[in-house]
């Protein structure tokens, strides 16, 4: 049978892909890097999903199964979304200097939830990602899997207060 070398594509075209695809490129899209990309997809997405697991499983060369089997044996691993809705700050340093420290204090103080948490009634889980390729649109927010540009504080809470009213 000839080898296959297409290259699998992500499920979507959100740029947090770009992040995922760049932990695979610095390993050389080696099997081993299997963990590390796995955390770069929980990092940027705050889960991982079927679809994820899938593409990272084709793009590593390695069987669906071995991403099924390490996505469910390590703990901090989750299979579903913490909250019904993500928030995803950008803290690379385009986005750092235009303020995403500030976004994220905000967000600590309306909402009591640091990056990583999730709010007690599970609305809003608060992620951080190192630069979403947005540069220009510093500083950037992703809601929901939609980019946000010239984000600022109060921007931010104006939006997650759309959910948390829904
Ligand atoms: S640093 Fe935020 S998009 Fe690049």
């Amino acid at each position: 049978m000839p080898l296959d070398f297409t290259k699998p594509t992500p499920p979507s075209d959100d740029k947090r892909w770009k992040l995922v695809q760049a932990t695979m490129r610095r390993w050389g899209n080696h099997h081993d890097a299997l963990i590390e990309t796995l955390h770069t997809v929980q990092e940027s997405f705050g889960y991982l999903d079927n679809d994820a697991l899938t593409y990272v499983a084709a793009a590593l060369r390695v069987p669906l199964s071995r991403a099924y089997g390490v996505a469910t044996f390590y703990h901090f691993f989750r299979l579903k979304p913490a909250g019904k809705h993500t928030c995803v700050v950008c803290t690379g340093t385009a986005c750092y200097i235009k303020g995403a420290d500030q976004i994220l204090e905000s967000i600590r103080q309306a909402y009591d939830v640091k990056p990583g948490e999730t709010t007690a009634d599970g609305q809003i889980s608060v992620l951080t990602a190192r630069c979403l390729g947005a540069c220009g649109l510093a500083a950037a927010v992703v809601y929901d899997g939609e980019v946000a540009g010239k984000q600022d504080a109060a921007s931010t809470l104006e939006r997650l207060g759309k959910w948390v009213e829904q």
